[in-house]
């Protein structure tokens, strides 16, 4: 008998699905404004919650250590042609786990390790790189040699200085990639100064697949070797990742991709997620369709128009402005409000966002001076410039009246580890004011089920 039913999770387990439930309805009321948060269609997410979660397919297709695999191979085979095909890559590999473990793949597919490691050269984590591109904290500064570029005072990429360290430091790979950095990279300038200091160039497009791939945001691909990225962000798929080698890739090393491949597994995984490929694969079909255009472009304009009324309004913004799906508030010039107070306060009112910091940032990491705003979500509900203006008023009405109340409110970097800074802004009646009209917008915005048709 096929398996077709199934009992339903609230029977079975009515903890988790009220968890689940209670997800549901605070994603329906709130505001997703993280950058790499959207909201998946529900095909995707059948895919992912299928029987194919039941596969175990060691290998790749064709090259299995496993029977049965009539279905994962047909699955993983139409995952990595649509990745080509969207992408205009000649080889793919649809197993990472997740982004983290991918980038791990290809520093230790191209790279040595061990004793004669090889040296990676990415964006600081401060200026807006990200851990996995050489961070002191992560594994890829720990097996493998890195240093960092960074930006100038203003946020923008320092391309120069970018040159002169990489020429001095002879990296084997400088990442081209981002986490919060609102500008468009510059490919062409990432090439040339890779060429001159004969290193791989490895673009690791996390946020902005999906910007790329709705031809938002240029693509890499003619300038870069290897490519990288996350599915669950702008590209809105499952969570998972890819990584794509160029034919200037090829050309460099014809072995390049197998060497990849071999890295993710037996290297780094055991038996791929053959149900989250399977997601990948329709987030990939969906991502082909001409409602993603307009939507990878309505992103890009919702940001641009939600930051320009933000400054407007008098809020600092790094590099004052945007040209992607994303940007930093700079809160250093807000009577020593900081990032964690504001995006709490956003939090009570039902706006999500992240602290983070910014560039040159001299607070602690837990309590930067920034927060990060992202369009990808909100844009998925179909909301558009009169909502962006809606939301920069009361962003930046919070903001001010944050700043304003904090000496009387006797809101202080203390209260900020203690939590009676959140206690302290829950009582500040512009909250309650703002959390009544994001339910209103919420509710006029629903998440959609499917992006087609
Ligand atoms: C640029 C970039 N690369 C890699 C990753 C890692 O992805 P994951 O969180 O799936 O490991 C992220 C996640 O934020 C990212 O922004």
């Amino acid at each position: 008998m096929a398996i077709g039913i199934e009992a339903s999770l609230a029977s079975v387990d009515p903890h988790v699905a009220g968890l689940v439930n209670r997800a549901g309805e605070l994603q329906g009321t709130t505001l997703a404004l993280i950058p790499s948060v959207n909201h998946s269609s529900s095909a995707v997410r059948q895919a992912v919650g299928s029987v194919l979660d039941h596969s175990y397919s060691e290998g790749y297709p064709g090259k299995r250590y496993y029977q049965g695999q009539e279905v994962p191979d047909a699955v993983e085979r139409l995952a990595i042609e649509r990745a080509k095909e969207l992408f205009g890559v000649p080889h793919v590999n649809v197993q990472p786990l997740s982004g983290s473990p991918a980038n791990m793949a290809v520093y230790s597919g191209l790279l040595s390790g061990g004793e004669n490691r090889g040296k990676i050269m990415g964006l600081d984590l401060p200026s807006g790189g990200h851990l996995t591109h050489g961070a002191k904290a992560s594994l890829s500064s720990r097996f493998f040699d890195a240093v960092p570029y960074g930006t100038d005072p203003e946020g923008w990429i320092d391309y120069d200085g970018l040159e002169e360290r990489a020429q001095a430091e002879r990296p084997d790979i400088i990442v081209a990639g981002t986490t919060a950095y609102s500008r468009r990279l510059d490919w062409e300038r990432f090439r040339e100064i890779a060429d001159k200091s004969r290193a791989l160039l490895m673009a690791d497009v996390s946020h902005i697949a999906g910007l790329i791939a709705g031809g938002a945001y240029p693509s890499p691909v003619e300038y870069v070797d290897i490519m990288t990225t996350t599915t669950h962000k702008t590209l809105r798929g499952p969570r998972g990742a890819m990584i794509m080698v160029t034919e200037r890739g090829l050309n460099k090393d014809d072995l390049m991709g197998e060497k990849i491949d071999r890295a993710v597994f037996p290297g780094m995984q055991g038996g791929p997620h053959i149900n989250t490929i399977a997601g990948i694969a329709v987030a990939l079909h969906e991502a082909a369709q001409p409602e993603f255009k307009t939507y990878a472009k309505q992103v890009v304009s919702n940001a641009e128009v939600l930051a320009a009324e933000l400054r407007e309004l008098g809020i600092q913004l790094v590099t004052g402005g945007t040209d992607s799906h994303l940007f930093l508030i700079d809160l250093r010039n807000n009577n020593g409000i900081t990032g964690n107070t504001v995006a709490e306060g956003f939090e009570r009112a039902g706006i999500i966002v992240n602290r983070n910091a910014v560039p040159h940032d001299e607070a602690p990491a837990y309590y930067p001076s920034g927060i990060r705003v992202g369009t990808p979500a909100i844009t998925s509900r179909g909301m558009g410039e009169k909502e962006m203006l809606q939301i920069a008023d009361w962003m930046s009405d919070m903001i001010h009246g944050f700043a304003g109340r904090k000496d009387r409110l006797g809101i202080d970097r203390k209260g900020e580890r203690n939590g009676s800074n959140r206690r302290e802004i829950a009582n500040v009646r512009l909250v309650e004011d703002v959390r009544a009209g994001v339910i209103d917008l919420c509710e006029h915005f629903p998440i959609p089920d499917s992006y087609i048709g």
